[in-house]
């Protein structure tokens, strides 16, 4: 089997580049082309595993993705698409749920499995579903497949019971080209959906408000084609930061912008990390052990549910206990137990995590659940005495296009062994 070979060396230093933020907005901006029969261009785009099934997904409905050059692609979309999404592509990634709002305003009918993804919740649709009926969509899940349609999708307001990033994707990408006026009461602000919005906007939609929790959008009748440059991944970014509070040192990551990052900002200068900001990022020093800090997550612009096990991995050397409190998913704790086995002491209880802060950790194998999760054994491998080894990579590849060589070049000794 694959692994992550990580052995603890110096404190990190040196200068990165954030990789654009592919996963979690790439991946959206590509199923959004397909409101715009034409040609989409997206730069600052890497490779991660999702996009490869992105692409297989986008075939599939009828449109052709390729690389153009290393960080650019280029996505075909025809006039007429074929309006089903198969459970084999579906099923491993949860992105493909975008291809729902896309496929209804272009052809009034969806038939889409049941996404996958991360095994860290149960991660309903009840919103996305609700939000579309109140568009005036017919919809049923059968047989494992959402089974959608409607004569025309119409403006409405839509009332959110939680601020979700998806469900509010959703609902921006029917609305862009629905009858009418649609509003999005508890809209998420995350920067991904203000990037979303911003394509839409450059596209022809008319939309107002996104980054605050009510977002106003006037259907038109058509879209185009745009040429664009994806946001910088702040999830990267974070766990280079995070990287630098779990193993010491003095880093520079370039192309995020802080103030997406304002609440990890906060939560490491109280652990004791300097976080000095750039005009294009921001640099991070940790000299000596870090102060435990409790940590809740929260939605946009709280500590996001993405940054916690990066968190933990920090706080399991800290000085003293936090409690940290998981308030988006209700299994975001698995990777816990391989932390222990790497001689943490965190105990957990329904959603919360206590972490007693240990001297040091001891390098040990390790099996990666999820993305995060598994950057997070990696960071604990940073910080541990001896050499650790983080089974199952391939979930890491899912949301990083490479994390290992990022780390190099701040000069951890991370490599990738191939099975
Ligand atoms: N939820 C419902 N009903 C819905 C939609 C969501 O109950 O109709 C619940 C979910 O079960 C969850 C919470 O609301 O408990 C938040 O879900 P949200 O819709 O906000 O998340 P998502 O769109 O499924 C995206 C990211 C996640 C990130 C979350 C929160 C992508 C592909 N995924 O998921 O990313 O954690 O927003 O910011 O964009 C990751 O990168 O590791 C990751 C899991």
């Amino acid at each position: 089997m694959d692994r992550y070979l990580v052995r603890p060396g110096a404190p990190l230093s040196g200068t990165v580049r954030a990789s654009g933020m592919t996963k979690n907005a790439g991946l959206k901006q590509m199923a959004a082309a397909l409101l715009a029969p034409g040609t989409t261009v997206l730069h600052n785009i890497t490779p991660v595993d999702d996009l490869d099934m992105m692409i297989e997904l986008l075939g599939a409905i009828g449109a052709d993705a390729a690389w153009d050059r290393d960080d650019t692609l280029r996505v075909d979309v025809p006039e007429r698409l074929v309006p089903e999404a198969p459970y084999e592509l579906v099923s491993k990634m949860r992105a493909s749920i975008n291809v729902l709002g896309p496929l209804l305003a272009r052809t009034g009918r969806a038939r889409v499995a049941m996404p996958g993804g991360d095994n860290i919740g149960s991660r309903k649709l009840d919103m996305h579903f609700d939000a579309l009926a109140a568009m005036g969509v017919e919809l049923t899940v059968v047989h494992g497949y959402i089974e959608a349609q409607c004569n025309a999708l119409c403006g409405a307001r839509v009332v959110l019971d939680f601020p979700s990033v998806g469900a509010t994707e959703t609902v921006l990408t029917s609305a862009a080209l629905a009858k009418g006026e649609s509003v999005i009461e508890n809209a998420a602000r995350e920067p991904e959906v203000v990037d979303l919005a911003e394509m839409l906007t450059e596209m022809g939609a008319h939309i107002e408000g996104a980054g605050s929790s009510t977002i106003r959008i006037e259907g038109v009748d058509e879209l185009a084609a745009v040429e664009r440059s994806i946001v910088g991944d702040r999830v990267e970014a974070g766990t280079l930061m995070m990287a630098c509070a779990a193993a010491g040192g003095d880093i520079t990551v370039e192309g995020i912008a802080l103030s997406d990052l304002e609440t990890v900002g906060r939560k490491l200068v109280e652990m004791g990390v300097e976080v000095i900001p750039l005009p294009d990022g921001v640099r991070v020093r940790r000299d000596g052990r870090i102060t435990a800090v409790d940590v809740q997550t929260l939605p946009f612009p709280g500590f996001a549910t993405d940054f916690m096990p990066l968190a933990v991995a920090a706080l399991a050397t800290a000085d003293g206990t936090a409690v940290v409190t998981e308030n988006i998913f209700d299994n975001r704790f698995a990777f816990v137990d391989e932390m222990n086995r790497m001689g943490a002491d965190i105990r957990t209880e329904g959603r919360h995590a206590v972490v007693r802060g240990v001297l040091r950790l001891s390098g040990a194998p390790v099996r990666a659940h999820d993305v995060r999760a598994g950057a997070a054994l990696v960071l604990a491998g940073l910080a541990a005495e001896g050499e650790s080894e983080v089974l199952a990579p391939h979930h890491v590849d899912r949301g990083y296009p490479d994390l290992p060589a990022k780390l190099r070049a701040l000069g951890a000794d991370v490599e990738r062994i191939p099975g």
